[in-house]
């Protein structure tokens, strides 16, 4: 059995409405998970679920070996983060923290200890003695992982902690809650609306959709090889390539082009989407250098974004997004609309066999 968190076929409904169909899930005990899907995808019932505010209809939850799926959530042993579960604002800091200590009978001097060991993991020292509503969001966030971390749990259920803060903060609260991770170890699963929060803090995203787990992985494989179209665009911008594979080549409109390296082609033939990030195309002046596997297209407009460009270009009667480094762009004067251009994919996935238009 796991010793971090196991989920087995837990299923929940709302009446008529099935919101967790037979949902597994194993995280490994210190591992990093994130859940990412679209609202009412059964995120948060699924924390829920798991932290016991929450019975299941049907399956398992287990935690550091314990089948915990009727023990009461005071018992579970779980540090619980959520977007709108505010501080207490009557209480100080240090009142807030030692919270869950003295539910669990932890005496004076060990709480104050505790209490200050996890502000100093938050970089919160010096903060005790303040009421929430003098920190700034942030720090009220860094305040209530203290809270919920100071337990020492099992398990820390993360749910958008970080979607109230600004950009700016959010990004700062983001790095600080890794480290904090990765100094305390503690098996963690955060759900989040933001694919890059998501790609960055994990070390396996979980991606939900309609109750069901669509595909899980390590950030970079399921960003590079989503398992279908709805994964493909969720995670992030993704050109979809209406391609027919003739003798070994793929045709779009009046391209022929070599597959991109690695692609696996369906032993049929025929038409299917090739799915291409913005990122995974190199672009050219039209005439430039060899003229074989080149996909013609012609500059929509570049739109510059400081260090990156997008270029939107039209190819085979679609518009395509093109991401660039700004001086590859720049320096290379590919910014007339209007003017043609070479693609040459880098990497591609091939999705929907039989869905192709081309
Ligand atoms: N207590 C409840 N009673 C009835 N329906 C509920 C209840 N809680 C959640 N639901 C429904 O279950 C579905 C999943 O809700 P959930 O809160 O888990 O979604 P979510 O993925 O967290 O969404 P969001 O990203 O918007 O937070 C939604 O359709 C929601 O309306
Ligand atoms: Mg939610």
């Amino acid at each position: 059995m796991s010793e971090g968190l196991s989920v087995a076929g837990v299923g929940k409904s709302f009446g008529a409405v099935e919101v967790l169909k037979a949902v597994s899930l194993n995280v490994p005990r210190g591992a990093f998970h994130t859940l990412l899907g679209p609202s009412g995808s059964g995120k948060t019932t699924l924390l829920k679920v798991i932290a016991g505010f929450t019975p299941a209809d049907a399956g398992h939850v287990t935690l550091a070996g314990q089948d915990i799926t009727n023990t009461p959530p005071e018992h579970r042993n779980i540090g619980v983060v959520f977007q709108n579960y505010a501080l207490f604002p009557h209480m100080t800091v240090a009142q807030n923290v030692a919270f869950g200590l003295r539910m669990r009978g932890v005496g004076k001097a060990e709480r104050a200890e505790r209490v200050e060991a996890v502000l100093r993991l938050v970089r919160m020292t010096g903060f005790g003695h303040r009421k929430p509503a003098a920190l700034s969001g942030g720090q009220q966030q860094r305040v209530a992982l203290a809270r919920a971390l100071v337990i020492r749990p099992a398990l820390l259920l993360l749910d958008e902690p970080l979607s109230a803060l600004d950009r700016k903060v959010r990004q700062e609260v983001r790095e600080e809650l890794k480290r904090i991770q990765a100094e305390t170890h503690v098996t963690t699963v955060m759900v989040t609306h933001d694919q890059e929060e998501a790609l960055f803090l994990a070390d396996r995203v979980v991606v939900l959709e309609g109750g069901a787990i669509r595909q899980q992985g390590a950030p970079a494989a399921i960003y590079r090889n989503p398992a279908d179209e709805f994964v493909a665009g969720f995670l992030g911008i993704i050109n979809l390539l209406p391609v027919v594979l003739e003798h070994g080549k793929l045709r779009l409109g009046e391209s022929v082009i070599a597959p991109p390296q690695g692609l696996v082609l369906p032993a049929a033939g025929g038409s299917f989407n090739l799915a291409v990030r913005p990122e995974e195309f190199f672009v050219v002046s039209a005439g430039e250098g060899d003229p074989s596997d080149v996909l013609k297209g012609q500059l929509i407009v570049a739109e510059f974004g400081g260090p990156v460009v997008t270029l939107k270009v039209s190819l085979a009667g679609q518009v395509i997004s093109i991401l660039a480094l700004s001086p590859d762009i720049l320096d290379a004067g590919l910014t007339e609309p209007g003017m043609p251009l070479w693609l040459r994919i880098r990497a591609g996935q091939l999705l929907s066999v039989g869905a192709g238009r081309a």
